[in-house]
């Protein structure tokens, strides 16, 4: 059974509620699950946009057919052809034997290698219109958000946006589909989760999409994740906007640390502390051994701040800070401040290689580095507190 989600007349959501994957890409934690979503316009052609998860199918096939029944469907508009969102492709392809497959010069060499070259593809460009019927649909093509074929359908009689991956979010609808039947905090925290994961590493990108989307008016955006927004949409686009920029959102440090025996942590803690007394109210303290390094890096995104700390591990950093370290310098994190830290019991090289980190991604270093060999002595303490207030003031200006 299928309970009716309306958009606006004519205008379906069929998505699904992905509650049983533990990561997403096999990558990332879903703590609070997935939502594939999916949506179908019923006119004179009838389109679906958009499919979902495979593992969905049946669910997904439930729900069109509730709202279709045995009627054909004429248009699948492909905005993103990453596997959450075409793995049902094939079946609906199958199913409905005269469905054209709608996308541009980018997407149909992936539809072509992901499923086999379709004589059923139909190319569009930036600025083309599908007619429908009473609706249309307007394309806008906003390559890496999040690949390079991914583009957008605006529907301008109902002025709905489908974003696909663009202003999307982790997380399940829990019986909300749209933003105002929720606490919208809730989703913001996995909202930039994702950005920052997911499409984190292309803001110049994003800023174009974002540019290229200002001339349009917006009274729903319908993401292929996440709750369908209509009361927030300014300030998610704002957010896009001071993400995509690697601007902070909120003053505050994000302390990263790696520790084996717990003289590295130390090192954390009156770090911390120092930021505290000087007036950092949002210090976000993270061992990377226990943290999975998306939830860090989102908080990365939401501060300017940053102070990395790890032991020299086999002449190198911490193993799992190395990751966090690889990840942020895969991404091209701009705009950040950083404070060093950390320990050795033979030969240093932790801080000279969160240094190189700075060097590539043009980091501003604050205050004096601090390495430790073996345990923190008195000398080392107090460098430790004056890094700790560098970084407030720097951060507090
Ligand atoms: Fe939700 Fe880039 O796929």
């Amino acid at each position: 059974m299928y309970q009716e989600v309306k958009l606006a007349e004519q205008i379906y959501y069929v998505g699904v509620n992905d509650r049983r994957t533990q990561l997403f890409e096999n990558l990332w934690p879903l703590d609070r699950g997935m939502a594939y979503n999916s949506y179908l316009i019923v006119d004179e052609k009838i389109t679906l946009i958009d499919t979902v998860e495979i593992c969905y199918i049946d669910k997904f096939l439930s729900k069109i057919r509730s709202v279709i029944g045995d009627k054909k469907i004429d248009y699948l508009v492909i905005n993103h052809i990453e596997p959450d969102h075409s793995g049902a492709l094939e079946i609906i392809t199958n199913l409905y034997p005269d469905i054209k497959l709608v996308g541009n010069s980018k997407t149909k060499p992936m539809l072509d290698g992901f499923f086999g070259v379709d004589n059923r593809f139909v190319e569009i460009d930036e600025g083309d219109t599908l007619e429908l019927g009473k609706l249309k649909l307007n394309f806008h093509l906003i390559p890496m958000v999040h690949w390079p074929e991914t583009m957008v359908s605006y529907q301008p009689e109902t002025k709905i946006l489908f974003s696909g991956d663009a202003f999307g979010s982790f997380g399940t609808l829990d019986g909300a589909i749209f933003d105002d039947e929720c606490d919208f905090n809730y989703f913001k925290d996995e909202m930039r989760r994702y950005y920052s994961n997911i499409v984190g590493k292309y803001g110049s990108p994003v800023q174009k999409a974002l540019n290229k989307l200002s001339g349009l008016e917006i009274k729903m955006i319908a993401a292929t994740h996440g709750p369908i927004l209509r009361s927030n949409i300014a300030e998610v686009l704002k957010l896009y906007d001071i993400w995509s920029k690697y601007e902070e959102e909120e003053k505050g440090v994000v302390v990263a640390f790696a520790s084996m025996y717990g003289h590295t942590e130390e090192m954390a803690d009156v770090i911390a502390r120092e930021l505290a007394l000087n007036g950092i109210k949002n210090i976000r303290m993270y061992d990377v051994s226990k943290t999975h390094a998306s939830y860090i890096i989102s908080d990365i995104f939401k501060y300017k701040g940053l102070i990395l700390g790890s032991p020299t591990y086999t002449n190198n950093l911490h193993p799992n800070m190395d990751a966090l370290v690889n990840k942020l310098n895969n991404m091209s994190v701009k705009n950040h401040v950083l404070g060093i830290f950390g320990s050795f019991s033979w030969a240093g090289k932790a801080v000279k290689q969160i240094t190189a980190l700075a060097e590539k991604l043009n980091w501003e270093i604050v205050g004096e580095s601090v390495e430790v060999k073996h345990a923190l002595t008195e000398d080392k303490f107090e460098a430790c507190r004056r890094l700790g207030k560098a970084m407030a003031e720097r951060i507090l200006g």
